[in-house]
């Protein structure tokens, strides 16, 4: 029998500048650059396992057993890394999310790049992360920004070559972390890939979100650069606040927010006003993440433990790129 293994951890992300809309869905590619901080404490662990002798492929997540018709976008993914290398056979592939549901994070972004990250390692040689974002595109958007850590940009492009993520600051050279305050754990009720395609061929706001995403990237990518946290912040918040803007002018109109989410921002204003520096960012659900620097994690985690329960709050740092292992 003859089988080839590979094995890779990577980890979830948080965009500061969001990616909101495609431009084409097959290759998924995105209207707009966005740019986002990678986090340490959430990641998957995937090893894929290659061998003629299976007659499909079989995917098990936290080891049950997914329905084949769940898995159009991982067979994408699979598909075009055995025609990278010319191979035929199918896969078995084992993931574990270390995304605690506690945590009310998407785990589409670490998923499908450790998914992506674990069949190079285990048909190729050597591996080019570039072209690993690319890859890892194909199974979810997000998803080509965890192939790097710490603060990274993925350029739009415009096919499936010119359309990838790189790395703008590592880890170790970003003070900026993230508390989330988890409002509801339940899965969102419009997945961000339904919300984006609504609101992208509804809003007519939408033009202005595209426009304004792409003139604020160089600001980030300098802030980024000089370690600005208030420039970052201001950023990120501003392209939250447009992103929902834009749901809230779709048709039908929907939001993500709950009231709690409203309860959260104000929240943020407040401590903010009284001296202690933090921004909001929230993706397609009602969760509010608080970015703030080292120095402020303690404080900022005091002042939102006297309204919501310890649980609810979760406390995440800037987190490194793609670990591979092949056998
Ligand atoms: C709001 O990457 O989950 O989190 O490409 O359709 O799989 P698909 O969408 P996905 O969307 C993420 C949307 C977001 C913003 C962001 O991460 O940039």
């Amino acid at each position: 029998m003859n089988e080839k293994h590979g094995f890779a951890r990577a980890h979830t992300n948080i965009a500061l500048l969001k990616y909101w809309g495609k431009i084409n869905s097959d290759l998924i590619l995105p209207a707009n650059d966005s740019i986002s901080l990678t986090l340490d404490k959430f990641y998957t662990d995937t090893e894929v396992t290659f061998s003629d002798e299976y007659t499909s492929n079989l995917f098990y997540l936290n080891h049950q057993l997914i329905d084949v018709k769940k898995m159009q976008r991982i067979n994408r993914v699979l598909e075009a890394v055995k025609s990278e290398f010319g191979y035929q056979g199918f896969a078995k592939i084992e993931s574990e999310n270390h995304v605690p549901t506690a945590a009310g994070l998407a785990s589409s972004a670490s998923g499908m790049a450790a998914l992506a990250g674990a069949a190079v390692s285990a048909l190729g040689s050597h591996t080019d992360l570039t072209n690993l974002s690319r890859l890892a595109r194909l199974g979810s958007g997000s998803a080509s920004r965890s192939v790097f850590g710490g603060i990274v940009h993925w350029h739009r492009g415009y096919d499936h070559q010119s359309s990838f993520a790189e790395q703008i600051v590592s880890e170790d050279q970003i003070d900026l972390n993230m508390i989330t305050i988890v409002i509801d754990r339940r899965q969102k009720k419009v997945k961000s890939t339904l919300g984006m395609q609504h609101t992208a061929s509804t809003s007519p706001f939408y033009p202005a979100w595209v426009e304004a995403t792409n003139q604020a990237i160089p600001e980030m990518i300098s802030a980024v650069q000089n370690n600005d946290f208030t420039k970052i912040g201001e950023l990120a918040e501003h392209s939250a606040a447009m992103m929902h803007a834009t749901t809230l002018s779709s048709k039908p109109a929907f939001t993500y927010f709950a009231p709690e989410t409203i309860q959260a921002i104000k929240l943020v204003e407040q401590l903010r006003e009284s001296g202690i520096e933090c921004y909001y960012t929230i993706d397609a659900g009602p969760n509010v993440k608080v970015l703030c620097q080292s120095k402020n994690i303690t404080r900022v985690k005091r002042f939102f433990a006297s309204y919501f329960d310890q649980d609810q709050l979760v406390v995440a740092k800037p987190g490194s790129g793609i670990k591979f292992t092949k056998n």
